[in-house]
């Protein structure tokens, strides 16, 4: 099943657009939207209004919400009209049911939206969607095309998949052209471990430093990295301190003292764990783009997507994350980047090949990305061993 696109809708703090979610028509939102305030001045200026409001959380349709309940158990998801908080506003999925969705009706969806309001310890989402930038691909294989010989082995390092499905998406177009492909995708924290107590009802969610994301707490679900906003939920709010100081506090100390065994919880999803098992050619990674790479050879082509936003980065890490790639690459070799909204939608990106002393822009879609001045000012030196 396809998604509808529809017109960006403002956001408040907590990533939720400002109406009733409804999963078929799925208002698709700006990844940028959520880190920094400062990020919206990039992107549609009428907008920057709208989420100063929205990210005060002043803008919520339904008036004072108190309360709102989270859904952590599979047979909620039965509808997507579960998502509708009683008093409006949405509620929260728990990441918790991330690997519990293969095989039931509409997965890819619900897959979608845990990740549209998951965020990372440092308030990074990892929001995507299938299919997300097709037109942009079909651009990027012609170049690659043109670029390498279909005979020979492309190595390709897609940086920044979240759960990989983007990543499907091009593999199986990429490898009708090359059949002789190497393809690397790779995310920032892609694992995360799971503390279950009260048996089994609470289940607190960790990163693999150990530092907590989200408490379920049943009815709710919390957030740690982007709690609600104590003034339109002052019920969630209260029970979140409480939850914070007993329930997070507790699960802690058992699994220190070796009590509780954590479950892991893989955030790649099922399609991209099935094809690195099935076809050697693609492999999945862990991968932090401020750190040098660690792949056992310079690659052919490196792909970014929705990743080198100035909202995730500011311009010094954007200047690291740049010189990673610049090292990461074969002399002549490919760097595609680019950012969208909603599956579909336009993408502002570039793609640029590797000289001795930096990057020269071979194509471009719609208007500059955040990093292209980055990547054009690129000058090399000597550190960066080309
Ligand atoms: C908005 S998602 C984009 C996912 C996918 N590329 C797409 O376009 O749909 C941003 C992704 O960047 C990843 N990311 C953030 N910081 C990163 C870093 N330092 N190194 C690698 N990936 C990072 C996040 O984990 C997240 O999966």
């Amino acid at each position: 099943m396809r998604l509808a696109s529809c017109a960006l809708l403002p956001l408040n703090d907590r990533g939720e657009a400002q109406r009733p979610y409804n999963l078929i028509r799925r208002p698709k939102a700006d990844d940028r939207v959520g880190k920094s305030i400062d990020s919206t001045a990039n992107s549609q200026s009428g907008r920057v209004a709208e989420l100063t409001l929205s990210m005060a959380g002043l803008d919520e349709p339904h008036g004072i919400a108190m309360i709102k309940t989270g859904l952590y158990r599979l047979e909620q998801l039965s509808s997507s009209a579960k998502t509708r908080g009683f008093f409006g506003g949405t509620r929260r999925v728990s990441v918790t049911l991330y690997e519990k969705l293969d095989g039931m009706k509409e997965a890819q969806e619900w897959a979608e939206q845990i990740l549209f309001s998951y965020c990372d310890a440092r308030g990074i989402y990892k929001r995507t969607y299938a299919c997300r930038f097709d037109q942009f691909d079909d651009m990027a294989i012609d170049r690659l095309g043109q670029a390498f010989p279909a005979s020979r082995t492309l190595t390709m390092h897609d940086i920044g998949v979240s759960d990989a499905r983007t990543a499907c998406d091009l593999f199986h177009k990429l490898a009708a052209r090359f059949p002789h492909l190497n393809y690397y995708a790779s995310d920032y924290e892609p694992s995360l471990m799971m503390l279950r107590s009260g048996k089994g009802r609470t289940v607190v969610t960790l990163n693999k430093k150990g530092e907590a994301i989200e408490i379920v707490v049943p009815p709710f679900v919390f957030n740690l990295i982007k709690p609600e906003n104590f003034l339109l939920y002052p019920v969630n709010y209260v029970v979140f301190l409480f939850a914070r100081a007993t329930v997070l506090r507790r699960a802690l100390a058992k699994y220190r003292a070796g009590k509780i065994k954590p479950s892991p919880l893989v955030l790649f999803c099922p399609a991209a764990r099935d094809l690195a098992a099935s076809d050697s050619r693609f492999h999945l990674l862990e991968y932090d783009l401020l750190k040098p790479h660690t792949l056992p050879c310079r690659v052919d082509v490196v792909r970014v997507m929705n990743v080198l936003n100035s909202s995730y980065f500011d311009p010094q890490q954007l200047s690291i994350a740049v010189g990673h790639i610049f090292e990461s690459l074969a002399i002549g070799g490919l760097l595609i980047v680019g950012s969208n909204d909603a599956a579909g939608s336009e993408v502002r990106g570039g793609i640029y090949r590797k000289l001795s002393q930096g990057f020269q822009e071979l194509a471009k879609s719609g208007a500059d990305h955040d990093a292209h001045r980055t990547i054009v000012g690129f000058a090399a030196t000597q550190r960066d061993g080309v």
